[in-house]
């Protein structure tokens, strides 16, 4: 269900007995192209979507931070001097970010608040990032402390891969903490410099959840990293970032074949990144469809991280008529695909191609039209 701001700031109220000092919002994204690419140093182009965390919240004066959420109905707290992990779910997230703040030298105020969220958890929609950088723009406000996207979204990784444990790449907390609305947004995933490309007229992004999570992600997403580590040593480059299609072909018979799989989808993702922000620039979105059709298909066959339902649900969003491309989003094995739609035709597309899944996997799934918003910021209701 959407989430309404003003609702979180009447609970808000409503709890605490005062208004609150600030309202925080902080997106989930989808990708639309440039997927296991972060952790590569290559590129990505995802964007920030109209789904995300809210945090109502106040200053208090002493060291705690209180946060009730409305979505599990919970309260969790923790004192900024003495901050432990015990693995207490959704709180875990915001002392994390508030750990990588402090281990960066900034001295922290605590506050209260009131947290509601409409990104669905482990969907492939960064979920957890959108909730890192919601933490970081809440301790920016009532620190007032300079919002550097780039700094902050290090900090909030730092937080998901030391606090959380889970080995992340940067594309997350970056489109979360800079997205821009009505753009995706290129990054350079070594040099962190982004780039907003805006999108072309007539098009609508179309989020297809399979309404599957698979709990193995974390150890396969792990595995493929450290295969692409090995795969980097072995061409003897910093990272897959800066090996081509050449020195692949010149090279690649002395990896294994698994490996050699690993490496020719970064490879040539990036290459498709790159392509597929040109091909916005000049509005040639029959070019980008195609190379989102290829990313799914070097996901599925080279890097093996799509699933039976990601599968199924490219299919179906394929074969409508106003589809251009489709492809598996995020880290994959369950959760999400995206579609680039004509947007004249988008809720028809929703209705048949949710048809055409059920039908298919028996699976009820969401699918719902969104729209590129900012990245993590303060509002006003
Ligand atoms: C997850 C990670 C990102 C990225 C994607 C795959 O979303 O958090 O860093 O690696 O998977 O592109």
């Amino acid at each position: 269900m959407p989430i309404e701001p003003r609702e979180v700031a009447e609970h808000f109220t409503e709890r605490f007995g005062q208004s609150a000092g600030w309202i925080v919002r902080s997106p989930g994204r989808v990708n639309l192209i440039g997927e296991h690419t972060d952790y590569n140093d290559g590129f990505v182009l995802p964007l920030a979507i109209d789904r995300a965390i809210w945090i109502a919240l106040r200053p208090r004066d002493d060291r705690r931070v209180v946060v009730h959420s409305i979505n599990y109905d919970q309260t969790g707290e923790f004192a900024l001097e003495a901050i432990t992990d015990e693995k207490a779910g959704w709180i875990e997230y915001l002392k994390g970010t508030a750990w990588s703040l402090q281990e960066s030298g900034h001295e922290l105020a605590g506050w209260e608040g009131v947290l509601a969220g409409d990104v669905p958890m482990g969907a492939g929609l960064a979920a957890s990032a959108a909730l890192e950088l919601a933490t970081a723009r809440a301790f920016a406000a009532v620190n007032d402390l300079d919002w550097d996207a780039a700094g902050m979204a290090r900090l909030a990784q730092r937080a998901e891969n030391q606090w959380i444990g889970v080995n992340c790449g940067i594309m997350d907390q970056l489109i979360a903490a800079a997205g821009r609305a009505g753009h995706a947004l290129l990054i350079d995933c070594r040099s962190l410099a982004t780039r907003p490309v805006p999108f072309p007229v007539g098009v609508a992004v179309v989020v297809l959840d399979t309404s599957t999570r698979r709990g193995l992600v974390d150890s396969a997403y792990n595995e493929r990293r450290r295969q692409c580590e090995s795969a980097a040593d072995f061409f003897k480059v910093r990272a897959l970032r800066d090996v081509g299609l050449d020195l692949f072909q010149q090279s690649a018979a002395g990896l294994d074949e698994t490996a050699q799989r690993r490496a020719l989808h970064v490879i040539t993702e990036n290459d498709r990144t790159l392509q597929a922000v040109e091909a916005m620039h000049r509005g040639e979105v029959s070019a980008l469809g195609v190379l989102m059709n290829k990313s799914h298909e070097s996901l599925r066959d080279d890097y093996e991280v799509s699933s039976d339902a990601l599968n199924a649900m490219v299919e179906c969003a394929q074969a409508h008529d106003a589809c251009y491309g489709a492809r598996m989003t995020g880290a994959g094995f369950g959760g999400c695909a995206v579609a680039l739609i004509d947007a004249e035709a988008a809720d028809n597309f929703a209705k048949q191609t949710a048809a055409a899944y059920k039908q298919k996997t028996g699976q009820t799934p969401s699918v719902y039209v969104c729209q590129a918003t900012d990245g993590a910021e303060v509002i006003t209701v």
